[in-house]
């Protein structure tokens, strides 16, 4: 099992789990397909592209020859699937485009893994599978899928597929479940990245509806800690939940933001909410804690500064990002909002 076939692997989490196998475990090779879309940079990859055991590939998960001639080319062993169109916000806009990659996308990677016999297919899937929470209560492996946007209905779709593939053509799998991520390399669409790149630059911060909505952040490096061992000591066919025990408000969250930067409360903006805006999403991680022995290492108190202290570091990195059509992007969704 050394050679990884990596798709999204220039996207945020995608671009984390490469740099972590490519510094860690050098008898790895990672081949890393990814599109390169709004979301995708190869700057995330600074310093790791030209490693002798990374070879990055444009290209489309879409593209079935593509990926058959990857897994023979490089003799792939194991699939793990991070490409995906991600943001709630631009599901709600555009649904058409998280239908392409991630339902026909997946499926395409996951006939070609049939038809090429990958040894494991690794899903990256989401919470958001499983629908919102009240007040009281955890998601855990067992909780009916319930997906309410057309991002988590499509990451839904997916997931069934996988399974499907594992039932009826004998593929083996696991699928991961994360919470909300959040750490180095984000695009600032989503909300951590976006507010502190606001509160940079004094712009307000745009807080949907009353702000109470919950969210159990997950360090991006604690989350590739957990899909390594997933990858690797994963049990046949198993479906696994990871969550960073750290359940905050979205106002819980801009007022540490804010706090850290030296920057005023009255920068937050209660805006228009999100149309089906889930309430609460918490992670019951247990079962990849007991069986593979996996944990968070930080928590959100330690990981949000050192996030925030890299964004402060990498001015050139943000600046890059927020050029062009993110300013188009910024507009549409928060003009008028
Ligand atoms: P991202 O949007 O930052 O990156 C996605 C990457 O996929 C980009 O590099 C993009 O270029 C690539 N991509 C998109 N369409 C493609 C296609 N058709 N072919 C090849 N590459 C394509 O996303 P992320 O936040 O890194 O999320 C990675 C995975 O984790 C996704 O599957 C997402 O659903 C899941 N996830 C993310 C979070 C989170 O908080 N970010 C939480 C739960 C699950
Ligand atoms: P987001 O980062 O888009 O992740 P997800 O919707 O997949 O959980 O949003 C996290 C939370 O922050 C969610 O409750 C929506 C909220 N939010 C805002 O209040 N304002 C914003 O501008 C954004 C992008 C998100």
């Amino acid at each position: 099992m050394k050679n990884l076939l990596v798709t999204g692997g220039a996207g945020f989490i995608g671009s984390n789990f490469v740099r972590m196998v490519l510094a860690e475990y050098t008898d790895y090779l990672v081949v890393n397909l990814d599109k390169l879309t709004y979301a995708g940079n190869l700057k995330n990859l600074d310093g790791f592209l030209d490693y002798p055991n990374h070879k990055f590939v444009k290209g489309d998960i879409c593209d079935g020859k593509l990926i058959e001639k990857l897994i023979d080319q490089y003799k792939i062993d194991c699939l793990i699937n991070f490409a995906a169109e991600s943001h709630v916000d631009r599901s709600i806009i555009a649904p058409k485009d998280f239908i392409d990659t991630n339902v026909t996308g997946t499926l395409t990677l996951l006939q070609a893994a049939v038809d090429r016999k990958i040894k494991k297919f690794v899903q990256i899937s989401t919470d958001e599978v499983y629908g919102a929470l009240g007040a009281e209560g955890k998601f855990t492996e067992q909780t009916p899928l319930s997906p309410n946007s057309p991002y988590s209905a499509s990451k839904a779709s997916a997931d069934h597929l996988v399974g499907a593939f594992g039932h009826t053509f004998g593929l083996k799998y696991n699928i991961t479940r994360c919470s909300n991520n959040y750490g180095q390399f984000q695009f600032p669409e989503k909300m951590i990245p976006l507010m502190i790149n606001n509160a940079l630059n004094d712009k307000e911060l745009p807080i949907y509806g009353d702000g109470l909505y919950i969210r159990d952040w997950l360090y991006v490096y604690d989350h590739c800690a957990a899909v390594w061992k997933v990858l690797i000591e994963g049990k046949k066919n198993q479906v696994y939940n990871i969550g960073g025990c750290n359940e905050k408000t979205n106002l819980e969250v801009v007022r540490i933001i804010l706090d850290r930067l030296g920057k005023p409360e009255s920068l937050i903006k209660h805006v228009k909410d999100r149309p089906g805006h889930d309430r609460r999403y918490a992670i019951d991680a247990s079962k990849i804690m007991n069986e593979l022995g996996w944990k968070p290492s930080v928590t959100f108190e330690e990981g949000i500064v050192e996030t925030i202290d890299w964004y402060l570091n990498n001015k050139t990195w943000l600046d890059n990002v927020v050029s062009g059509d993110y300013k188009k992007y910024y507009e549409q969704m928060y003009k008028g909002r």
